[in-house]
């Protein structure tokens, strides 16, 4: 086995300790900044799972006819797998396509989001989500962005806020949006879910697709230059595929004109921490992408 291999087959080793209660220790990685390093565990009260946690989707909540995907769990989904990388295929259009309307002035881009939101408050369709939710959390940034960045599903720090990545997830998201040298209030953040699954459960099909005109409505407003996809879930909304990460991430994709980065969700890398590494690989192929990497 290749070096890359043995690492592979000791994150899944560390899964395997932690699914029997082991919890393993952080080691530090070489190349990774210091403020990726540290191990910052989850506060989050019993019971209170952060998007991106092991859990088995949980079936027939909604009140939709389709049967949701296989019971799979966040880790089957997010973890590199220790086999050899299959080789990378192609996803999403293959190259860029042109966004549907022509580009809108800062204006009339606040303008169409608000009423985008208005429409998101009013939506009932996961009649579940929508009887348990505090509120809907839709996204927050600037309207001129050239970033966007796109998680699970309000936890319930956003549920409770209204605002995306405000729990520990979004904290490990601040820190690698510093060391990418990205301000956080340069990125329009927002969700694949504008609400929050019971127990921070992973969104099903139904729930996935009853909300992906509300963000395929935002990013047709902001039309971002990048796209980072954090997880499983945001990759399979904004490209329409199961692949899994590890077979995504390390090169770019297409939403139209929009170039598609793909990493591990913030939750998964608290948990994991060993991943950070790929996923600062994947910053810094945005960095390389920017020019902003030193060499
Ligand atoms: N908080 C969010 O808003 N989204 C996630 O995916 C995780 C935490």
């Amino acid at each position: 086995m290749d070096s890359d291999l043995w690492k592979l087959a000791g994150l899944q080793y560390l899964e395997h300790l932690e699914r029997l209660g082991i919890r393993h220790l952080p080691r530090p990685h070489a190349n990774l900044p210091e403020l990726l390093v540290d191990w910052v565990p989850g506060d989050r009260g019993p019971g209170d799972r952060v998007p991106g946690d092991r859990v088995i989707v949980d079936r027939g909540q909604t009140t939709a006819k389709a049967v949701p995907s296989a019971p799979t769990t966040k880790i089957a989904q997010e973890a590199p797998s220790p086999v050899a990388p299959a080789p990378k295929k192609p996803t999403g259009p293959p190259v860029e396509s042109p966004w549907s309307t022509p580009p809108k002035a800062a204006e009339q881009r606040t303008a169409a989001l608000g009423e985008l939101k208005l429409k998101v408050e009013a939506c009932r369709l996961c009649s579940d989500l929508a009887c348990r939710r505090q509120q809907t959390v839709f996204g927050v940034g600037p309207v001129t962005t050239r970033f966007v960045m796109i998680g699970e599903a309000p936890g319930a720090e956003e549920d409770r806020l209204g605002e995306p990545f405000v729990g520990p997830a979004g904290q490990l998201l601040d820190k690698i949006l510093l060391a990418t040298g990205i301000p956080r209030d340069q990125v329009y953040i927002l969700n694949a879910l504008k609400c929050r699954p019971p127990n921070n459960r992973v969104p099903n099909e139904i729930e996935l697709e009853n909300c992906r005109p509300f963000f395929e409505a935002q990013l047709e407003i902001l039309q971002p230059d990048y796209i980072i996809c954090w997880g499983a879930t945001a990759v399979r909304s904004v490209l329409n595929t199961t692949e899994s990460i590890g077979q995504l991430r390390g090169r770019f994709h297409w939403y139209k004109k929009a170039k598609v980065i793909v990493t591990y969700h913030p939750s998964y890398l608290l948990r994991a921490p060993e991943a950070k590494k790929l996923t600062w690989d994947d910053m810094q192929m945005l960095m390389r992408e920017l020019g902003t990497l030193k060499a």
